[in-house]
């Protein structure tokens, strides 16, 4: 059977692309304050959803307003903005490797004095040596990373690393929590469960049918570190 959890490659897999779309982004930024930038999947309304997924998980696993947050490919930081402004007041770090996105998020969180730290990284850096954090989330950096098509040098893909990745992340009993328009429910739980990250819960979004099958322009599922 075809395995479709592989994609084509695309421009939305290099690092050019986004440090050439967040270098504008920061630009528009400059000449108006009020324009933070795009939300990823706004249309669907993810990144409310994302957050009242969250809220009404409160007290669950390791989720609390003042738990440490870790979002891995941060784009323009909002999402980390948004969840300040919801009452989330832990320790939170936005990374990505487009140090323009990183530059630009700073940029914002200073003005608006928002105390979100931000970090200029390739989350498959083996260097890399973070915290560990109660939460992790993911607004569109897998489908982008599967976009890539780019293989470490044992020929593994960035895709087939990226549980190595959450594990280094997570404390026991911390939750994973991502949202993706190019992976179905199924083939993300094929990508990221293993036998220490189960697939725990996921935000209900309103289906579509076509030619008579059902289905959602993007999926969100929660996953929980067992040990
Ligand atoms: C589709 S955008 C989503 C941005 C943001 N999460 C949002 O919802 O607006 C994908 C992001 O992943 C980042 N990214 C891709 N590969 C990465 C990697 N290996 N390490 C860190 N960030 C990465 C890109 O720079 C880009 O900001």
């Amino acid at each position: 059977m075809e395995d479709t959890t592989k994609f084509n490659t695309s421009k939305l897999g290099t690092k050019e692309y986004w440090d050439e779309f967040y270098a504008l982004e920061k630009k528009n930024f400059e000449n108006n304050p009020e324009d933070t930038g795009e939300c990823w999947f706004d249309d669907n309304d993810a990144e409310a959803r994302m957050i009242e997924f969250l809220e009404d998980n409160i007290g669950i696993h390791h989720i609390k307003y003042d738990c440490s947050i870790c979002d891995l490919g941060t784009g323009n930081g909002h999402l980390l903005f948004e969840l300040v402004q919801n009452g989330f007041n832990g320790p939170m770090l936005g990374v990505d490797y487009s140090e323009q996105s990183i530059e630009f998020t700073k940029k914002v969180s200073q003005t608006k004095r928002l105390p979100v730290e931000f970090s200029a990284t390739d989350i498959f850096n083996e260097s890399w040596a973070p915290r560990r954090f109660d939460v992790v989330l993911d607004k569109g950096t897998l489908d982008a990373v599967a976009l890539s098509g780019l293989t470490k040098e044992n020929g593994k893909s960035f895709v087939e690393l990226y549980p190595e990745v959450l594990d280094k992340l997570l404390v026991k009993g911390g939750v994973f929590l991502i949202t993706s328009c190019n992976f179905t429910e199924s083939e993300l739980i094929k990508i990221i469960q293993t036998e220490n990250l189960k697939a725990w819960s996921k935000i209900e979004y309103p289906s579509f049918s076509f030619g008579g099958v059902q289905g959602t322009a993007i999926c969100s599922i929660a996953f929980v570190k067992l040990n």
